[in-house]
């Protein structure tokens, strides 16, 4: 009988039997699959297994908290949280081609990873063997079978890597679908705001400014962020909408008139968005009340903004992410 108790049982001891006395690695990424992932890992091998978050500083407000904190409460995992921030705001500077961003923060994040798994193999010593991975059912299929070793190759700047380590994978949610996946780490204890978070990209805000990536306008973009999530919270339309980027128009301009004076700052563009898998999607019908008050709020709250506009495009020909 499929029920969530008995996939955890199974998974557990099917995790004991793999990895044995030797440890495991899993990277978290704030998202639903490797939260679970770990989740279930920690049931099964406690303090053998580390996690690591790299805060890239391209998160939404409070995530890396929920990940630093609440996760960590609700899990009692071992987490190295590696602060990343100023790295990856350097290698972004003067960028702002979509496809060259996405290249610089995928690349980043990998030597970030790569450190701090050396880091932490100096210090627990060589038998972690263990790459822990949140992989789907559908990624599975997806992929032609999967393998049951990753590569991962080492970089000039990680000194004293050997030319590349073979990690061992695990990957207990393979043959789980995202429902599922949901059911089974609410039944391990995950906090709600993890276990029903909706999709948010790898690359983070970085690819919801269009421009250059600097800290300012991420400061901006999470303040208006946090606003949108919180009106569509407050009117019960998270599980409504498959989720809605809110992006920061950073090179146009538009005038306005605020206060005393005119002004002549940025657009803020919400993108909510109903979908099935993400392939193809529809922009949602949000209530105008709803849209009205993220609207005043934004421009009466975050600086600089003085514009909300609502795109009405659906995918395709649109994207669900503008870049
Ligand atoms: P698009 O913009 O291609 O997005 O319609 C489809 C879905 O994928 C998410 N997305 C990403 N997720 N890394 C991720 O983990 C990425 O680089 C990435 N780019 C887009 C997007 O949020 C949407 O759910």
């Amino acid at each position: 009988d499929w029920t969530t108790g008995n996939v955890i049982e199974e998974q557990v001891a099917a995790i004991r039997e793999q990895v044995g006395d030797k440890r495991a690695i899993c990277g978290l990424s704030g998202g639903v699959d490797s939260a679970v992932a770990a989740a279930l890992v920690q049931k099964a091998i406690g303090s053998q297994l580390t996690c690591v978050y790299v805060d890239h500083g391209l998160m939404r407000k409070g995530e890396t908290e929920q990940v630093e904190k609440d996760f960590v409460a609700a899990t009692g995992v071992q987490l190295k949280v590696v602060d990343a921030e100023e790295r990856f705001l350097k290698a972004l500077a003067g960028v702002s081609d979509p496809e060259e961003k996405r290249k610089i923060i995928g690349r980043e994040f990998i030597r970030v990873f790569e450190q701090a798994q050396l880091e932490i193999m100096q210090e627990e010593g060589p038998e972690v063997a263990f790459l822990v991975q949140g992989t789907l059912y559908p990624d599975v299929v997806e992929s032609g079978g999967g393998t049951g070793t990753a590569n991962i190759k080492s970089h000039h700047n990680v000194g004293g890597l050997p030319d590349d380590i073979e990690f061992e994978l695990v990957e207990p949610l393979r043959q789980l679908f995202k429902d599922e996946v949901r059911m089974v780490g609410q039944e391990l204890g995950l906090p709600d705001e993890i276990v029903q978070r909706q999709p948010f990209p790898g690359p983070g805000l970085g690819i919801r400014i269009v421009g250059e990536v600097t800290k300012e306008r991420l400061d901006l973009l999470r303040e208006a962020d946090a606003i949108a999530r919180e009106e569509l919270t407050a009117a019960g339309l998270d599980r409504d909408i498959w989720q809605c980027p809110v992006v920061l128009l950073a090179d146009v301009r538009s005038v306005g008139v605020q206060g005393d004076g005119r002004t002549y700052g940025h657009p803020i563009v919400l993108r909510p968005v109903s979908s099935e898998d993400a392939m193809t999607a529809d922009w949602s019908r949000l209530p105008y009340d709803v849209l009205a008050k993220i609207s005043t709020r934004i421009t009466n709250e975050v600086k600089d903004v003085n514009r909300v506009v609502l795109d009405v495009t659906s995918k395709p020909p649109g994207t669900i992410e503008w870049e």
